[in-house]
């Protein structure tokens, strides 16, 4: 059995918030937001009552009104975010009680920005073992709930989203073919959330602290991030025997050009064939490599090779090979 993507969907809030509108909030500019990281402006969930789960929930309604998909079909659901509703119930729950998917079963996984890719390779694997026949991996991340918007070293960089893909067998040859994913804790203190969770739980004095919002130290996340997600690229089409002519799309995350390009210079691949929509919508954490499928379904035909690469907090970072399963012009 192979586990192959069969459908995305994304879902965008309304809201913009542009280098402009940043530009009266904290003192930066338009011009060293672009130079320094490539976005021009993000999405925000504004709607105080609504959090990553109804997000979620758009894009999997989307999905399963685009696929025919009947959500009492859906076998599991795996969501990944750092900005769950709450610490439980998961907000694969949540998303599964408000699409109505009375039959899945369902868990969140935390792996910052390659939380995306950790949960692919998780739920293929339900698809490749016969346990499951309708898998839903969920990208969301509402990060305005958790940036500082008078920390101008971080704001400047996310935004909300969520994006969702459904998991089936693929009869021939495409699929999930490969994956190469690493955690490294030592990096965990230079990019975290530090309070609210075992170690510094929710106080006074946490508040305080502005511990609950994003804790960057932008160098050391930079270059770890620029080496390590071209590397595994790299080295994912080296197993595959894949030279940069053989890859149809390289779908690396979204954090900031800079770090794309580089990742691109070493895989060769020619930059037309960069999937890149950081400008319209910043880093949204888990579903930006979704929402770069989204954005680009149209262009995709079965057969295709993607490498999909992402680097994240934790440290985390990984590369999946995709050879995609159907013709986006449908
Ligand atoms: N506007 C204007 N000036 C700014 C801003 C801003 N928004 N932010 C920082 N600066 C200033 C700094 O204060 C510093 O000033 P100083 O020299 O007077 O001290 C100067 O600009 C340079 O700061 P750097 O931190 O050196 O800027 P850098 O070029 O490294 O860019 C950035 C910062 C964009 C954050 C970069 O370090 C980066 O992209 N880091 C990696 C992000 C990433 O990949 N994260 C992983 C994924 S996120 C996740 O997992 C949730």
């Amino acid at each position: 059995m192979a586990a192959a993507i069969t459908s995305v969907a994304g879902y965008l809030p309304e809201d913009r918030l542009t280098n402009k509108d940043l530009e009266k909030m904290v003192d930066t500019s338009d011009e060293w937001i672009r130079t320094r990281t490539g976005i021009e402006e993000r999405r925000i969930l504004k709607d105080p009552t609504k959090a990553t789960s109804d997000m979620g929930a758009e894009a999997v309604r989307a999905l399963c009104s685009k696929s025919g998909l009947d959500p009492t079909d859906i076998d599991l659901i795996v969501c990944a975010t750092v900005t769950p509703d709450m610490l439980f119930p998961s907000t694969a729950n949540l998303i599964g009680h408000k699409v109505g998917a009375t039959k899945a079963w369902g868990f969140d996984l935390s792996a910052a920005c390659s939380g995306f890719l950790f949960a692919l390779k998780t739920a293929a694997q339900f698809v490749e073992n016969g346990t499951a026949k309708n898998v839903v991996v969920v990208g969301a991340d509402k990060m305005s709930s958790i940036v500082d918007y008078t920390d101008r070293t971080t704001c400047v960089l996310f935004g909300d989203a969520a994006a969702a893909v459904l998991l089936q067998n693929d009869e021939g040859d495409c699929g999930i073919l490969d994956s190469q994913l690493y955690s490294d804790g030592s990096g965990g203190d230079y990019l975290c959330m530090p309070a609210g969770g075992s170690l510094r739980p929710s106080s006074h004095e946490t508040v305080d602290a502005k511990q609950h919002f994003i804790f960057q130290d932008g160098q050391p996340v930079f270059k770890a991030a620029v080496t390590k997600m071209a590397d595994v690229s790299y080295e994912i089409m080296q197993r595959n025997n894949l030279t940069a002519d053989d890859v149809a799309w390289l779908v690396p995350h979204q954090a900031n050009l800079r770090i794309i390009d580089a990742t691109q210079r070493r895989t060769g691949v020619p930059k037309d064939k960069v999937m890149i929509n950081i400008q319209k919508y910043g880093n949204t954490t888990a579903a930006t490599i979704p929402l770069c499928l989204h954005d680009w379904e149209s262009q995709l035909t079965r057969g295709d090779n993607l490498i999909l690469a992402a680097f994240g907090g934790g440290f985390t970072w990984g590369s999946v090979y995709v050879k995609w399963a159907y013709d986006g012009k449908k």
